[in-house]
């Protein structure tokens, strides 16, 4: 099969809802942007060199978990597919497709990601890699755009890096019941979630010391910028990350330095920040074991297992669609 062949792309227009995002969220007495905007193109390569940094445990816990136990999740579900959601360049997923390729049952590959540079990429990428093996990438919106997973059989869903913390806890809830109501009966669930530690380690993990997050953070404003005309000034804002202990999420700010005015041209919009303002721009929830297998119950999932670092500072859990399950109230 020639790349051609062997690819396919679909897209589903996800700066459609950017300037409505942007008007309702900076409308807010605490304006907010969300966290999907980070990754254009330099988003996603100052994101890959987040996950390089020694404060930055999650994408080395991870890889952890995944080279120890790629085999037996692959070998339990019998996967054929691979769908993964958020799935960037795709580099910790590496070790459950090779496993799949070792069992002799790897079919196809489905990544799903907002941003287009990065699904063509590990495309090309991995039909090279794995020759017969078929990618349908999906350039898309998790949130809202499920839908458009093609149908498969034995299909493994990897949801990884911790990337649900990034939804508030309803989000959290509609996305889980919608992702089992997406799931057939032998389809089975990989979910990366970062796990409740140390304050110091976690703020640590999210003000590095070469600044890589903070330029990361203000990408958002470059984002709005390109995609609304707007004028914000990047480096007149301030990278704060803190952890919120009694919501259990560090929550990224940038916060003004000295008072701004914005002018948004794509929607004749102007926007007004008094000195030390902050907008929030993430959310990243800290879970524990039993958070998880509480949260996946109520979305009609059963966690099979819950695997963790040597370290327990990240959490890979494993879930099936429960039986029986109402689909309750969908929106
Ligand atoms: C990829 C969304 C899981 O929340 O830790 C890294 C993104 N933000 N540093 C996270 C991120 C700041 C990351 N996720």
């Amino acid at each position: 099969m020639s790349v051609a062949e062997a690819v396919r792309i679909d897209h589903c227009d996800v700066l459609d809802t950017l300037g409505a995002d942007v008007r309702a969220g900076l409308a807010r007495p605490l304006k907010e942007l969300p966290p999907k905007y980070f990754y254009d193109e330099r988003g996603s390569e100052l994101f890959d060199r987040i996950t390089t940094l020694p404060e930055y445990y999650p994408s080395r816990c991870e890889r952890a978990i995944l080279n120890r136990h790629a085999p037996d999740i692959v070998a339990d579900s019998r996967a054929e597919e691979l769908v993964e959601l958020g799935s960037g360049t795709a580099s910790k997923t590496r070790a459950l497709l090779y496993a799949m390729a070792g069992a002799g049952s790897l079919r196809r590959y489905v990544p799903f990601d907002v941003d287009e540079s990065v699904v063509k990429a590990c495309a090309v990428e991995l039909v090279e890699l794995y020759p017969g093996l078929e990618v349908h990438g999906v350039v898309g919106d998790f949130g809202r755009d499920l839908a458009h997973v093609p149908d498969g059989r034995r299909r493994l869903f990897a949801f990884l890096g911790g990337t649900i913390g990034n939804l508030y806890p309803e989000e959290r809830a509609r996305f889980l019941r919608r992702l089992r109501t997406a799931m057939a009966p032998e389809d089975r669930l990989v979910i990366g979630t970062d796990l409740v530690k140390d304050r110091a380690m976690l703020e640590a993990a999210y003000n590095d010391s070469e600044g890589v997050t903070a330029e990361f953070n203000r990408n958002v404003l470059r984002v709005v910028n390109e995609g609304l005309g707007a004028d914000f000034d990047p480096e007149s804002f301030e990278h704060v990350a803190f952890f919120d202990e009694a919501n259990s999420w560090i929550e990224m700010r940038l916060r003004a330095n000295g008072a701004q005015l914005v002018h948004i041209d794509g929607m004749n919009l102007d926007v007004r920040f008094a000195d030390g303002e902050e907008i929030r721009t993430e959310i990243s929830a800290k879970f524990t074991r039993d958070a998880v297998r509480a949260e996946l119950g109520q979305a009609g999932l059963r966690l099979d297992d819950f695997l963790t670092d040597d370290g327990g500072l990240f959490g890979l859990a494993v879930a099936s669609p429960a039986e029986p399950f109402r689909s309750r109230a969908q929106s």
